[in-house]
């Protein structure tokens, strides 16, 4: 029987956040740097537990999205993982799940995330709607566009008026931006 846990950064101890780090490094083949783990923390947490084993997680963090000329909160998903093994057995959807109801009622405009290619049927299944437009970032600089990751950033509606064929530039952070 798995148990749901759904918490602030600051409600999780040092031994649940190593267990957390050590799944994502686990599920990312070790393609899991100190800037993801940057854009993990921050937010709130789903963690399934399964016999004492943490066997899945994903956060949600607040960043800024520029569309339409507006800047528009966004609860934005990281660290969506699920121990291999454990697999197809719905732990991701359970962690969805719980993200999109603290999105739903945490006053975000819309949800937003970068996927792997292996997760987007995960997302796409769930309602999650692939940007169809050019992606950009508020680098120090300027805006600056993000051709790379045209594609792969998902977004998923709450009440905010969206063109997928527009331009959406995420705010600036170290590390992968989206
Ligand atoms: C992607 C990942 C999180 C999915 O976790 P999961 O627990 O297997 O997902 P679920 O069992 O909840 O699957 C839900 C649905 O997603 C889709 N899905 C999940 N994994 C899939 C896969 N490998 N291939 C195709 N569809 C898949 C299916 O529609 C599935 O429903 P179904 O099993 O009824 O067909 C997991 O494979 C993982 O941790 N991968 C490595 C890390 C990663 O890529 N994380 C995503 C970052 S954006």
């Amino acid at each position: 029987m798995a148990d749901v846990l759904i918490t602030h950064t600051s409600g999780l101890d040092a031994a649940a956040l190593g267990a957390v780090r050590d799944l994502l490094d686990e599920a990312f083949d070790g393609d899991f740097s100190d800037a993801d783990w940057d854009h993990t923390v921050g937010g709130m947490h789903v963690l399934v537990w399964s016999d004492g084993l943490l066997v899945a997680h994903g956060s949600l963090v607040q960043r800024r999205l520029l569309h339409g000329g507006h800047a528009l909160s966004a609860g934005y998903v990281e660290g969506v993982a699920v121990r291999a093994g454990h697999r197809r057995r719905g732990h991701a959807s359970a962690v969805m799940d719980a993200l999109e109801g603290v999105l739903r009622r945490g006053g975000y405009r819309l949800g937003a995330l970068g996927a792997a290619d292996e997760a987007v049927p995960l997302y796409t299944g769930r309602g999650w709607r692939p940007w169809r437009g050019p992606t950009s970032v508020l680098a120090p600089t300027g805006v600056r566009r993000t051709p790379e990751e045209d594609g792969s950033v998902f977004v998923l509606p709450v009440d905010a008026a969206l063109d997928l064929d527009g331009e959406l530039t995420c705010d600036w952070r170290p590390g992968d931006v989206w």
